[in-house]
């Protein structure tokens, strides 16, 4: 039973009540035609679950239905929200209601009541109708609480220590506060930023489970504060807080060594929230109360590690009796509040452990544990010693062709962690500001034995759902796939990274563009890419340019690059497809607008043919790194993604109906594409960079006149097949080459492409055991020796963006564009490869999505899930005889609709469900066995 989600409000309630409430819903609930299955669950506000800080005027609200029932549609919702949880449930204390709306939509769904204020808790539920004419009882009770709206909320102050020179790189500063509390608590919330990255303990505990708090952000733009409901840590009496903090990403190391990029000085913004039963009310804040003394983290670096003597330790030092008289003051700072905004995105968490696989002594004779994963995050261990022992760690992705641990390609980060032992016993520790990109670990100092017992590793990422699930009958792909994953864990700490072990770890837009539309596939992304693009419009520049990296730590002159940049346009544009959020395009809509108009600016005659561009980054150079049937002209792929961002932003201005706009950007796309053609392309069609990324860049982004596609795919298909059936492309043409093959009806050489094992293609790392996507195609070369350590990742997404087409067309679960967010699903599975099953599951905003094929005996079987309020086109690939659903003729089944045959192919409708189609697979060349 679940009328009331909150427990606290549940036991308040007592059960009487509870009893009551159930009784009474039962009786409204037959009273409506209420079957018993059909009700609403998962509710959810601005992505989250009960969140305790939104600043959304009005929030958005998104629920799913349950049912089991086929062809189940939403028809009305009504929600009703209020000041508390129990009197909601009898429709009283309302602060608004929606009435019965007829509507489809379940999902970014806007609160349109009174003006909501800082701190104000509102309790909402939801009960929806249907095709069938059935209600739900109304849904439990789910509730946000809002943030704090405005400047003047904040009574903390910021405070900093006094300790005097540049300490970038030293000791992270503790701060710590008693106070009395001399009433009972009936709530606590903690309201807490930092400039730098902290950890908070209040009274001996740990605050929350978030890491790198308060995540990185345009700082001096746009810091996001933290809020933790904190009632359990405190008690009636004396207590105390404590917060360290580290460098992080504020003044911490960046590329080329670059340090204090958003100011010197770490610091403090603290407001503990408390109202006692009574309803007084009780702020502990910071300000010049507080002291401050240097502890154990001697230094913290997120490339380098950290340098933590336990003898410095200073136990219980966020409990009261806590003796602090040789502790300094603080200073307040006056620093500004008015970039505060609340924190949107997921949270860094602490996720997968790892034990050891193995530990073994290197040729060189040194020390090394295999955790088998390449992983991010950091070591936990359990040791003894004595005191004063050192012993130091590092990190390594890879061992060399010898079998000697190898750090060369972390350039200049370090990757060590160092801890000093306190004492003869044994002694836990883990790390606190800085992570590490690893499979292995060196470890010098330690004689002792080394096992499960005693070591592990953590994975520390975004705290992102895992939303997908891929894998086929084919070993390879699936450790592909977990490559793919694997790949995005670790390069998805609060900002999209390049890569997460060496002297980078920032957010290339080039990366984050290439790889987005996979990300919305295996994990929830919709709040990660939300909170980041907005990062992206407050460092766009004046004249539009969007900078290489997001957070821009690089130089603060103007600079863009093709398809780098398009980010502004394409992420809005996916997260809007994949969760039907047009939200983002409307917060985006200016920066995709301000980036066209800086290509504008930059064209002549609607040719972009200017500035720096990094090209089709890393594609596959062969033996000479100019041949010239892989290298692509730089600024055709300028003028190619010219055309796609204007695509992109009439596409966002249709959806706004922004008409004026939308006839705008039409004129401006036409001249774009024909500067396109009569600059790169021929009369007949041979583009002048004949290269894979060339063709598929024109072809994916509609370059070409009609009648020039499909021989242009041919010639995509010819190149492909003088390398053998191997890919050339780098960054930018990597994630549509398989997609434009499929287009045009070469799906075949597109498993051409996926089941290649040698170099270069996906297999090949895989072949060669990578447990994560690697930044070069030949990270390790067929002859076992390493790529240029100036440049070789083996945690980098980008080439992972193949993911998109193994969802989207190996098991062919899609949206429908006109009904983004999977409201409206297309099932359209490719069979091939020699795979003889392949299954896909995704949870949506509606609900589970899944689409599971396989072929035994030339009998083709599809398992397919629509949720609840969606539908979905099915299309059942190479058809020849008569198809049954669960056993049935299709045609008998009313619930399927629209059955047509087009090709070998039959497409049908069918609204949600659970679905079995079983017929004899048409034998269609060489994939299909
Ligand atoms: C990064 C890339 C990035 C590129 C831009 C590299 O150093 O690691 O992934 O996109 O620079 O050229």
């Amino acid at each position: 039973m679940n009328y009331i989600a909150e427990t606290g409000a549940l036991k308040k309630a007592g059960l009487s009540i509870v009893i009551l409430l159930f009784i009474c819903c039962r009786g409204f609930a037959q009273a409506q035609n209420v079957p018993v299955n059909f009700r609403v669950d998962n509710l959810i506000c601005e992505y989250k679950i009960n969140p305790i800080a939104v600043d959304a005027a009005n929030p958005r609200m998104s629920w799913k239905l349950i049912t089991q029932d086929r062809n189940i549609q939403q028809t009305y919702y009504e929600i009703r929200v209020g000041t508390n949880a129990v009197s909601l449930t009898k429709g009283k204390d309302l602060i608004w209601t929606s009435g019965k709306v007829p509507s489809d939509e379940s999902a970014h769904v806007y609160y349109g009541g009174p003006m909501l204020t800082s701190r104000e808790k509102c309790y909402w539920q939801v009960r929806v109708w249907n095709n069938k004419n059935q209600v739900t009882p109304w849904s439990m009770v789910n509730f946000w609480k809002m943030g704090l709206l405005k400047q003047e909320d904040w009574s903390a102050k910021w405070i900093q220590d006094n300790y005097q020179s540049d300490t970038t790189g030293g000791p992270s500063p503790m701060f710590r506060k008693t106070f009395k509390l001399d009433r009972k608590i009936r709530a606590a919330h903690l309201y807490i930023t930092a400039h730098g990255v902290f950890e908070a303990q209040i009274n001996g505990k740990r605050v929350g489970n978030d890491y790198f708090a308060p995540g990185w952000t345009s700082y001096n733009k746009r810091l996001q504060y933290q809020v933790y409901d904190v009632t359990s840590l405190l008690r009636r009496g004396e207590n105390a807080t404590g917060v360290t903090i580290g460098d992080g990403w504020y003044r911490g190391y960046t590329y080329n060594r670059k340090k204090n990029v958003y100011g010197k000085k770490l610091a403090l913004l603290y407001q503990l929230e408390i109202v006692y039963t009574n309803g007084k009310r009780e702020l502990i804040t910071s300000d010049k109360s507080w002291k401050v003394a240097y502890g154990p983290i001697r230094s913290s670096s997120f490339f380098d590690g950290e340098v933590y003597d336990a003898r410095k330790e200073k136990s219980g030092w966020t409990e009261p009796l806590y003796k602090d008289a040789t502790w300094d003051t603080v200073k307040t700072d006056e620093s500004i509040k008015s970039n505060l905004i609340t924190t949107i995105g997921p949270t860094v968490k602490k996720h997968e452990k790892f034990l050891p696989l193995k530990v073994f002594t290197t040729p060189a004779g040194e020390k090394v544990i295999d955790f088998g994963q390449n992983l991010v995050g950091w070591v936990q261990f359990k040791l003894k010693a004595k005191t004063g022992d050192t012993i130091r760690l590092f990190h390594a992705e890879v061992l060399d062709q010898k079998g000697n641990f190898y750090t060369k390609n972390l350039r200049t980060a370090k990757q060590e962690i160092t801890y000093v032992f306190k004492s003869d016993s044994a002694e836990t520790y883990e790390p606190h500001f800085t992570f590490q990109g690893f499979r292995y670990l060196k470890v010098v100092g330690y004689s002792g034995p080394l096992d499960s017992t005693n070591i592990a590793t953590y994975a520390l990422y975004s705290d992102m759902a895992q939303t997908g699930k891929f894998s086929t009958s084919n070993p390879l792909v699936n450790q592909l796939q977990h490559n793919i994953q694997w790949g995005q864990k670790g390069n998805f700490i609060d900002v999209p990274t390049d890569c997460p072990q060496r002297d980078e770890r920032m957010g290339w837009t080039g990366d984050a563009q290439a790889f987005v539309r996979t990300a919305t596939f295996n994990m929830d992304v919709a709040g990660f890419f939300t909170k980041w693009l907005k990062d992206l419009s407050a460092d766009q520049h004046r004249d539009g340019a969007v900078p290489y990296v997001i957070p821009n730590v690089l130089d603060s002159v103007s600079s863009a690059a093709s398809g780098w940049s398009d980010v502004a346009t394409i992420a809005p544009w996916t997260i809007y497809l994949a969760y039907g959020d047009k939200q983002v395009l409307q917060q985006q809509y200016e920066s995709m607008k301000a980036w066209v108009g800086y290509i504008q600016l930059h064209s002549r005659n609607y040719l972009w043919d200017t500035g720096n561009h990094f090209g089709d980054w890393l594609f596959y150079a062969g033996t000479n790194y100019e041949d010239g049937a892989a290298l692509t002209d730089k600024n055709l792929i300028a003028q190619a993604f010219y055309a796609y961002s204007t695509q992109l932003l009439i596409n966002a201005a249709r959806i706004l109906k922004r008409g004026d706009d939308v006839q705008k950007y039409t004129q401006l796309l036409y001249n774009v594409k024909k500067a396109f053609q009569s600059e790169y392309v021929t009369p007949n069609g041979r583009m002048i960079s004949g290269t894979q990324t060339s063709y598929v860049l024109a072809l994916n982004f509609d370059l070409l006149p009609e009648n020039l596609r499909e021989s242009a795919a041919k010639r995509l298909v010819n190149n492909i097949q003088d390398y053998d059936e191997h890919i050339t492309t780098g960054f930018l043409g990597t994630p549509y080459i398989c997609h434009v093959l499929s287009r045009f009806g070469h799906t075949d050489i597109a498993y051409d492409l996926l089941m290649k094992e040698s170099y270069p293609s996906w297999l090949y790392p895989v072949k060669h055991g990578a447990t994560t996507i690697w930044e070069r195609w030949d990270g390790i070369k067929p002859d076992g020796s390493f790529e240029d350590p100036g440049m070789n990742s083996f945690n980098h997404y980008a080439y992972g963006a193949i993911g998109d087409w193994m969802y989207r067309v190996i098991t062919g679960i899609n949206t429908d564009e006109n009904s983004p967010g999977f409201h409206r699903i297309i099932i359209s599975p490719h069979p091939g490869g020699k795979l003889t099953s392949a299954q896909a599951e995704l949870e949506t905003l509606y609900g589970r999505v899944k689409s599971a094929w396989s072929i035994d005996n030339g009998i083709f079987t599809l398992d397919v899930i629509v949720p609840p309020n969606a539908t979905a086109e099915i299309v059942l690939p190479s058809v020849t005889d008569q198809i049954t659903e669960n056993g049935l003729d299709i045609n008998t089944e009313k619930e399927i609709t629209g059955i047509q045959k087009i090709g070998n192919d039959e497409h049908l409708n069918v609204g949600s469900g659970t679905y079995h189609f079983v017929y004899t697979l048409k034998t269609f060349g060489k994939h299909v066995n």
